[in-house]
């Protein structure tokens, strides 16, 4: 049998609208060429993010019904922390109510003016955090991530000869940590090799420094290894997850991605000093450390869903899904980033428009074109997120300052020799559990569709901006 079907039955349905081609151009004139700006119901396949967008499971919406909301040792937040505890091996697990809340605790104890934090490459919210405390944010790719028709089975991989040179360079008193994003989001959503966070372990053990790792794609990511990493195909992907944890010193995740959740997050540690004075933190503006600004019932979803994630039938779905429809758009000749990742399929957009200038914004242009032919909605990932005179930051995305230093930044990561020039990409990114193959089909459809036509594309001019974080409100007219 060679069908990969979805491992589910579906019990609830939420009907999506159908909308006319006249009524979408109106749409897209009237929310300014920005997809950001329509609403949400005249979308009619959202593919925006893959964050906190999933379908909860029978046994979770059940979990729902028993949360317990006391307000201090809820049943809940046990049965939770053991859950993570089972899961991570992780001793200290705090609830936070989503990902960059663990981020701005851990950056305000570790991060401040001088330090330097490295990572494969920092999703916006941990850049924007790590720079908000006054650190220095950089990314260290290895070199085939800069190419989008490399095949590199590890594509995210951390580039440890330049970690080994930054080190070198600033000294390991100025990082407090250093972390590796698992899967590597910004950098297409590829995976990270056991044998690369081994590498960086051991580096990290030479400079005695902690290794925190980004975790809120772990379960796809521990998919990618069990597939494509040498002798571990029959390691149970739960043993998979097991040694990445181990390798770390810390984790921050995001429940909206593999905790199949639609709000929560997490903080991970072993050190108890660091743990206490994090408790600290979370009470001032979070909550509780048994539950962490989430109702009980949040954290009785997540326990369910952190159990139902590392499934391996769910993740072979999943992984196949996305990697069905990334293989699909190249045999219909458009151009991707490959190989396709665990979250999403990234659009070549320089190579799928060549004749639209970088100017005219040929990502925000195919983005556009995918809702006017079909009523999809992507993100652009490339010059409106990216460019402009403010730094901006993506898709949910809190704001980095324009004087947080990030000149500086782009002065250290161009010394590494590590800073990827910026792709111009569009994000098709799958909400888990949500879209059968059939919308997945007609996503391939209309996509190769606007591809056949790509040269009656035109590009966009900006008649609105604002000062920072331009690509939520920006607003355009056709150039
Ligand atoms: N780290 C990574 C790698 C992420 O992809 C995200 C969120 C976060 C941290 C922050 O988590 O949103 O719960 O605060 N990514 C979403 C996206 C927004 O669309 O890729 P959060």
């Amino acid at each position: 049998m060679k069908t990969i079907i979805e491992p589910f039955r579906i019990k609830v349905v939420e009907p999506i609208r159908m909308t006319t081609a006249p009524q979408r151009e109106r749409l897209l004139r009237e929310a300014g060429f920005n997809v950001f700006l329509l609403k949400a119901e005249d979308v009619l396949i959202d593919l925006l993010t893959d964050s906190g967008t999933g379908a909860m499971s029978s046994e979770q919406w059940a979990g729902i019904m028993r949360g317990d909301e006391s307000y201090a040792g809820a049943k809940s937040f046990y049965r939770f922390q053991d859950r993570i505890r089972d899961l991570t091996g992780f001793e200290h697990v705090l609830p936070t109510h989503q990902g960059r809340a663990s981020e701005r605790i851990l950056f305000e104890l570790v991060g401040g003016p001088g330090k330097v934090v490295p990572n494969n490459a920092h999703f916006d919210t941990t850049r924007a955090n790590v720079e908000h405390s006054g650190a220095e944010a950089v990314d260290l790719s290895i070199p085939e991530a800069r190419d989008p028709r490399d095949r590199h089975p590890f594509k995210g991989n951390m580039n440890v000869p330049e970690l080994e040179r930054l080190i070198q360079r600033v000294g390991p008193e100025r990082i407090p940590l250093v972390m590796v994003t698992i899967t590597n989001n910004s950098g297409g959503g590829q995976p990270v090799s056991l044998e690369n966070l081994r590498a960086v372990r051991a580096v990290c053990d030479r400079h005695r420094l902690p290794l925190f790792l980004d975790a809120c794609r772990f379960a796809e990511n521990a998919f990618f290894i069990k597939r494509r990493e040498p002798g571990c195909d029959h390691k149970p992907v739960a043993d998979i997850v097991h040694e990445m944890f181990e390798l770390a010193d810390g984790a921050t995740i995001s429940a909206k991605k593999d905790g199949l959740v639609n709000i929560g997050g997490l903080l991970l540690l072993r050190d108890e000093s660091l743990f206490q004075r994090a408790s600290s933190l979370l009470i001032l503006t979070e909550g509780f450390v048994t539950y962490g600004g989430l109702a009980g019932r949040d954290l009785e979803a997540m326990a369910q869903g952190f159990e139902e994630v590392i499934h391996e039938d769910y993740l072979h779905y999943r992984i196949r899904s996305v990697e069905y429809l990334g293989e699909r758009l190249l045999s219909a000749g458009v151009p991707i980033l490959e190989p396709p990742g665990g979250h999403a399929v990234y659009l070549d957009a320089a190579a799928f428009c060549p004749h639209i200038p970088p100017a005219q914004f040929p990502g925000q242009t195919v983005v556009c074109a995918l809702y006017r032919h079909a009523g999809i909605r992507a993100v652009e990932i490339g010059s409106v997120m990216f460019g402009g005179s403010a730094k901006t930051v993506a898709s949910g995305g809190a704001a980095s300052s324009e004087a947080s230093g990030s000149a500086d930044d782009r002065t250290l990561a161009a010394q590494t020799g590590a800073s990827p020039p910026r792709l111009e990409l569009v994000r098709l990114a799958m909400p888990r559990r949500v879209y059968t193959q059939s919308h997945v089909d007609y996503v391939i459809e209309a996509v190769a569709e606007v591809h056949q036509r790509r040269q009656t594309l035109r590009g966009l001019r900006i008649t609105y901006e604002p000062p920072v974080l331009r690509h939520f409100t920006a607003r355009f007219e056709e150039a």
